[in-house]
């Protein structure tokens, strides 16, 4: 069965406020585009077709003006609600009947991946016919995400959620390939001290039987944060170096579809039109009319 594609997009955000007040934090510009394009784009880089983004209740709507179903991406965009925000694992319950027993990848909807290779990863960890992938890249302040010990092997020793004393610098970043077990697996943990069925539990089944493996994001990968004033403006100057450097989008959505042979160039061109007044529309045409150098 084909991997599908879970995006999480709850919380309040509220490290964000007032912007939050408002508007779903994954829907705050980054840049020149929605937070959430980000993480879309690595599904789909991944290969994944079938996607659903979970959401607070209230927020559905605005996700839905913004993604559509999808098909303009060549993909389809089903939506899910979190009513309260009761953990990563969560997702996979909330996920279940639209995963039917398929494997999934999970990514969190603040998180910003960049780096060469990024497909390569991807594909290797789709690849897997069972268990877990996680991937892991070095930070300076561990204590505020999961944290991953591994051994010289890439064997995952020790997994722990915002640990005091970090047994490691490696962060375990927002981005999760389980096998079909996962839901069974999520059903059967129990909430933490701070009330949350938490991913590194869920991961930790996984790690007890040797099938969680830890793909290395080296020091040529940018995972940003977003998730603060600063860290969500330093996000988007990242972003805007490198495409006014390079000529080339980061988390171009249409691109991607295009690419992957999932939208043709009419498609491509439509949505040009739609946004021609700006330099990413202007991108959108120039890949259907003239595609640069890549
Ligand atoms: C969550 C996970 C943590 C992971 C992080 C990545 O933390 O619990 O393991 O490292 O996402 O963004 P949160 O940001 O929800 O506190």
């Amino acid at each position: 069965m084909t991997r599908k594609g879970i995006v999480l997009a709850g919380g309040t955000g509220s490290r964000l406020s007032p912007i939050t007040q408002g508007l779903s934090k994954q829907l705050v510009p980054v840049y020149d585009k929605p937070m959430v394009y980000y993480p879309l784009s690595v599904l789909m880089l991944a290969g994944i077709r079938e996607i659903a983004v979970i959401t607070r209740p209230e927020d559905r709507e605005q996700f839905h003006r913004f993604l559509g179903d999808g098909s303009q991406w060549g993909v389809s965009i089903a939506y899910l609600v979190q009513p309260r925000p009761e953990g990563l694992a969560q997702s996979y319950l909330i996920a279940e009947a639209f995963l039917d027993g398929a494997a999934s990848a999970l990514v969190l909807g603040d998180n910003i991946f960049f780096g060469h290779g990024l497909t390569e990863l991807l594909h290797r960890a789709d690849a897997r016919p069972g268990g877990g992938t996680i991937f892991a890249t070095r930070v300076q302040d561990p204590q505020r995400y999961g944290v991953v010990r591994m051994d010289a092997d890439g064997t995952v020793l020790e997994l722990v959620e915002k640990p005091q004393v970090p047994p490691s610098h490696y962060a375990v970043t927002g981005l999760y390939f389980l096998d079909g077990a996962a839901p069974a697996r999520a059903r059967d943990l129990t909430p933490s001290a701070r009330g949350e069925l938490e991913i590194v539990s869920l991961l930790d089944t996984y790690r007890a039987e040797r099938s969680l493996e830890v793909i290395r994001m080296g020091r040529g990968f940018a995972w940003l944060d977003t998730g603060t004033h600063d860290s969500l403006l330093d996000a988007g100057n990242f972003v805007r170096t490198l495409q006014s450097r390079q000529g080339l989008q980061c988390g171009c959505l249409e691109e991607i579809a295009f690419d992957q042979g999932w939208i043709d160039r009419e498609a491509l061109k439509a949505q040009a039109a739609r946004h021609s007044a700006t330099a990413y529309g202007a991108y959108l045409d120039q890949l259907a009319t003239a595609p640069p150098q890549r």
